[in-house]
């Protein structure tokens, strides 16, 4: 795990008032209580319940317009990868301002379609999909579909065939890229699941030539998540206009489209992130001189620091030398704390002026690993008091599970000064109501 990425969860950060972390979700607190863009917070969780996701568009916009600014100089398209937020209204919001999206299955592409995008402005990637996702996808007209394998392509030729469909189709290669960040969410090293290795591109390349019914459109790369470092970046660029070069020395003549991929960190504590600037800066001048249109795939940068996850303390207690403060979201909430060690910085939402302490904030769920942050600093809290969990707008709701029957938390949107309810707190009698004890 790199310093500085995937902060160790007991790490102290930064959410005090005037923090980055406060500016990059839109908090302030006015009279010691949260407000998120001219919500108050306090009132949501009063009315609205805990545990509950909360969405602030404006953020959403002002990232996705920081970010297509930064990459004007090239011809390109930002496709949200909906892996890290597919609420109905983010998507909205997104197509609106413009965005394509990248979807990894059915469900995501049914989101998509439902939210409004263009199927022309949808990529399909990942590594596992179904030949009756891929059919869904060539029948919905899909922009491309970035393969991950030689075997996945020579089935999207059969379904091409039996459908009588041209399609279009992507090689994810797999650049062989280090980057620094938590392993499980490192995607572009060689020795992984993703990607079609660099020997295999021509290969992969020559069948789609052959193929009368494919037509290879797009190079696309995939480096990892959290990243902070445009170095990589540059390296697998540099890889992948290699082999448009290559690829077109075979006769291949349709290639438009460089995809590279997600990955754009945000700050969870005090770390210093990868400004679209920077990035650009870093990207643009190997971009440029290719003339190929550059997708985008951002997922988290996009989403993450518009979100928090609001929670309530339901206990206190001392055990074996430690405190504990026992809240109402757990792991099956968010995960990120638990599965990847994540930090996650918790602010109160009325700010009490408790002597601080430092303890465990663990959830309900029936396992030691179900932590949102393990000996942390934090202030002085009592039951009853609720908590704000800051950069939970990506991969937060889209993991959360019903483990030990919990229902999954709403989901709410703030804009214009207004709040309301998108996807309503799930009911416990929905998570068994169609399913039968006997045949
Ligand atoms: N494109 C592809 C092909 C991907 O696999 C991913 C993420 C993205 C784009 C978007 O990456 P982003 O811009 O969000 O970094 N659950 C983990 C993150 C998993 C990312 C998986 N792939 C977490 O909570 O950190």
């Amino acid at each position: 795990m790199g310093e500085g990425v995937l902060r160790a969860a007991g790490q102290r950060g930064s959410g005090a008032v005037g923090s980055p972390l406060f500016a990059d979700a839109g908090l302030e607190r006015k009279h010691g209580t949260l407000v998120l863009s001219g919500v108050s917070l306090v009132e949501v969780a009063e009315r609205a319940g805990t545990p509950a996701f909360v969405y602030n568009l404006a953020v959403i916009r002002d990232c996705y317009r920081a970010l297509d600014a930064a990459l004007a100089p090239v011809t390109h398209r930002i496709c949200f990868a909906v892996k890290a937020n597919s609420n109905l209204a983010v998507l909205r919001t997104l197509r609106d301002l413009g965005a394509g999206a990248d979807i990894v299955s059915a469900g995501e592409m049914a989101r998509a379609l439902a939210a409004g995008f263009d199927p022309e402005h949808i990529v399909f990637s990942g590594v596992g999909k179904s030949a009756d996702e891929l059919r869904a996808a060539i029948r919905a007209g899909v922009g491309h579909l970035n393969v991950e394998s030689v075997e996945e392509l020579e089935l999207i030729g059969r379904i091409a065939d039996a459908e009588r469909s041209q399609v279009r189709v992507g090689i994810r290669v797999n650049p062989d890229v280090t980057t620094e960040t938590h392993p499980y969410i490192s995607t572009g090293k060689s020795g992984i699941k993703f990607g079609v290795p660099t020997d295999q591109v021509i290969p992969a390349a020559e069948f789609v030539l052959r193929h009368p019914r494919l037509e290879l459109t797009t190079l696309a790369m995939h480096l990892g998540s959290q990243l902070m470092d445009p170095e990589p970046f540059r390296q697998g660029i540099r890889r992948l206009l290699e082999l448009v070069d290559r690829v077109r020395r075979v006769g291949i003549t349709t290639l438009r489209v460089l995809d590279i991929g997600g990955g754009l960190g945000i700050r969870y504590s005090d770390e210093a992130i990868l400004e679209p600037a920077e990035f650009a800066a870093a990207v643009v001048p190997l971009l440029a001189p290719a003339g190929l249109t550059v997708y985008l795939e951002p997922g988290r940068f996009l989403v993450g620091s518009a979100g928090v996850l609001l929670t309530r303390v339901l206990y206190r207690k001392h055990s074996g030398g430690k405190e504990f403060v026992v809240v109402d979201a757990g792991m099956n909430d968010l995960v990120r704390p638990s599965h990847y060690q994540a930090y996650h910085e918790i602010v109160e939402l009325i700010e009490q002026g408790r002597p601080g302490t430092r303890a465990d904030v663990v959830g309900p769920v029936c396992e030691t690993g179900d932590f949102l942050a393990l000996d942390r600093a934090l202030p002085g809290l009592e039951a009853g008091d609720g908590l704000a969990v800051l950069g939970a707008g990506a991969y937060g709701f889209v993991m959360a599970s019903n483990y030990n029957s919990r229902p999954r938390p709403p989901e709410i949107i703030v804009d214009g000064g207004k709040w309301w309810v998108s996807r309503p707190r799930e009911q416990v009698a929905s998570l068994f109501d169609s399913e039968r004890v006997s045949p």
